[in-house]
């Protein structure tokens, strides 16, 4: 403790004051995009020397491998400090993006530097998504390239309203000013089309050190301030404490019978004991009892801040809940319209049923839509029926149960999402909510007053779905049939869904890409789920070469009442019967995409029946699947 009185100045004081300074100062987030040999790395390089945020042993090495593998004759080659991350880079090591933590006296700054390649928009999407401002460079000699043009979509698809136009080189055009006009006029009139809002451009050379830290006297046209000074002292807060305020709960905290908190970073706005709060989906009400955070308890809790709440009463709410100002609740809906960029080699298909995260809360979803795709490089919308790698799309979405969410441009962490694959369960996407296509409370499911369980019994039958998969010429459709009528004979009631049939019906619309044939079995797997509710036992006779389709199928159906049947044919015997010749055909190159030939087929890996028709009769096939269904006579 010290003594107020004391004639001793107390040694930690100027920590102290340097430390509560530090915390003081305001955080900015920026990427640096550009495509290579911009200068992107000599840019962040020269930032960082001559803002002196380099240590001397940083420099002294910089020096000597600038002697040793530099490309500027000896002198200082400023690239050579950051890409030693782009060598790691290329043999793996580093993950996803760099980022560097910088500060100087006025402002903390984290940079994530994003590779230009499109083979990494993965990770400039992930660099992005969390950034509020751009440093978007180019080549004086060269202008706006599409890497420019595919950098700025991007930029402000992923909600980034601020960009610096790094004009770099000007030292090899002769600072000549024109060109520079030429440049940021031709970006201003970009950045208009993307709705980017704030657009500074600036003329510099990072290899010269122009307009990077110190004003460029070569360039005496120019009045603006230096790129360390726009990123010093640009506001890109605005309007964010008026948000309202929701918090996506990460967890709940309960470790004894007495305290029950629930844990998450703030998303949006700020909040104070003794507010009204709502807790959704539930829509529960309830008021602020308490705030904790890291330093103890508070009575206010604001953007950014991670904290523990607890509520004045017992509200259940759990993981992915969202914790909302009651007066300004966001929306609850389960149906999108959403900006979806792809980053998977296998392309989005509509109809296709993919996990969805957003905030804490992790939904089943589907793209029911694809309205147009967007040519990242002109902005041209075209018709598409899948989204590629590095594609992006307006399409409409799907959950499988309602969310609160925020449009994307009023908060991210409620707007932004990721799509995963269901069985890899890697990151295959990621997407904005533009708006909800409808309020999840307008639609109910019609509750019906002779419900499923009435249906069955009046059939004294266990309903169910046999759902048959196997190539083309597996025998499926004869197995089935057969199935059908002595199931039939035994008075059941049954219905055979066969594919070649339904293709000529209800699906004739549909041929047999992979976008068609995952919207066959979604048709084909609904009307089984009614039929099965009607009370029937269906068997549903599809190749339906998909795992993901087949389990998005099973998923529709109670526990027990789904059993895969997998007609178990080698391709070598299908071919051999080819009992509609289309074998023959395919072979011959007459048929496209023809499963088993130029179409995979993904053989079930726990099918509940499995039969080998290389050493079981048809008849046998049947005897195993009644066994199975209703146990041994
Ligand atoms: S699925 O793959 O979408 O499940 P579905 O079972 O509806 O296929 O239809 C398969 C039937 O369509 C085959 O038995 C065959 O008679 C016929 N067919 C025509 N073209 C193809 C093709 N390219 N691949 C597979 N089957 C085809």
């Amino acid at each position: 403790m010290t003594n107020p009185q004391s004639p001793i100045p107390n040694p930690g004081h100027s920590v102290a004051v340097y430390l509560a300074r530090h915390e003081s100062k305001s955080l900015l987030r920026f990427i640096t995009c550009g495509s290579v040999d911009d200068g992107k790395s000599t840019l962040i390089g020269r930032l960082l020397h001559d803002s002196k945020l380099l240590l001397d042993d940083q420099v002294s090495a910089l020096e000597s491998d600038s002697r040793r593998y530099g490309t500027q004759n000896g002198e200082i080659d400023y690239a050579l400090l950051v890409d030693g991350l782009a060598a790691e880079r290329e043999q793996g090591i580093t993950i996803d993006v760099a980022y560097r933590f910088f500060d100087t006296a006025r402002r903390k700054f984290i940079v994530a530097d994003c590779p230009g390649h499109e083979q990494y928009t993965r990770n400039m999407a992930t660099g992005a998504s969390t950034a509020d401002l751009a440093v978007v460079l180019v080549d004086a000699r060269k202008g706006l390239l599409t890497q420019t043009r595919r950098h700025s979509y991007i930029v402000s698809l992923l909600g980034i309203r601020h960009v610096i136009l790094a004009v770099n080189k000007m030292d090899l055009i002769d600072y000549d000013q024109v060109a520079f006009e030429r440049i940021a006029a031709d970006y201003r009139e970009l950045a208009a089309k993307l709705g980017i809002d704030h657009v500074h451009c600036l003329p510099l050379s990072a290899l010269k050190g122009d307009n990077v830290t110190a004003p460029g006297e070569r360039m005496p046209w120019y009045r603006g301030q230096t790129l360390l000074g726009h990123l010093e002292t640009i506001d890109t807060a605005g309007e964010r404490e008026e948000r309202p305020f929701r918090l996506p709960v990460q967890w709940v905290n309960r470790p004894n019978q007495n305290f029950r908190g629930f844990s998450g970073s703030v998303a949006s706005g700020a909040i104070r004991v003794g507010d009204e709060v709502i807790v959704l989906p539930s829509g529960k009400r309830t008021k602020l009892a308490g705030v904790l955070n890291p330093q103890g308890s508070a009575d206010f809790a604001s953007e950014g801040e991670a904290v523990t709440l607890t509520l004045a009463d017992e509200v259940d709410a759990s993981r992915g809940d969202v914790i909302a100002s009651a007066t300004h609740p966001p929306e609850i809906a389960d149906q999108f319209a959403a900006h979806v960029l792809w980053l998977q080699d296998a392309p989005l298909l509509p109809g296709r049923s993919y996990w969805l995260k957003i905030g804490a809360r992790t939904v089943g979803a589907q793209v029911t839509e694809i309205k147009h795709r967007i040519d990242v490089n002109s902005q041209a919308e075209l018709a598409a029926k899948r989204v590629a790698l590095n594609e992006v799309a307006y399409c409409n979405l799907m959950l499988d149960q309602p969310i609160a969410f925020e449009p994307y441009a009023g908060c991210r962490a409620l707007g932004g999402f990721i799509l995963i694959d269901r069985q890899s369960h890697a990151t295959v996407g990621c997407g904005t909510i533009d708006f909800a296509l409808r309020r999840a409370n307008n639609i109910h499911w019609h509750a019906l007053e002779i419900d499923r369980k009435a249906r069955a019994a009046s059939k004294g039958q266990q309903p169910a779905c046999l759902w048959f998969t196997g190539l083309s010429g597996s025998g499926k459709s004869t197995i089935a049939n057969l199935l059908d009528r002595r199931l039939h004979g035994m008075g059941y009631h049954t219905y055979v869904l066969d594919g070649d049939n339904v293709r000529h019906g209800l699906n004739k619309d549909l041929g047999f890409t992979d976008e068609d044939r995952v919207e066959n079995i979604r048709r084909v797997a609904e009307v089984a789920k009614l039929m099965v509710d009607a009370g029937l036992i269906v068997l549903v006779s599809f190749i339906s070469p998909f795992r993901n389709e087949r389990r998005m199928a099973r998923e529709l159906f109670a526990a027990g009442e789904f059993l895969e049947v997998f007609v178990d044919t080698p391709l070598a015997l299908a071919e051999q019967r080819d009992p509609k010749g289309l074998y023959q055909r395919a072979r011959e190159g007459k048929i496209p995409n023809f499963t088993g030939i130029s179409s995979p087929y993904e053989p079930p890996e726990h099918a509940e029946i499995h039969l080998p028709t290389a050493e079981l009769k048809p008849e046998q096939s049947v005897e195993r699947v009644i066994a199975r269904l209703i146990g041994e006579p």
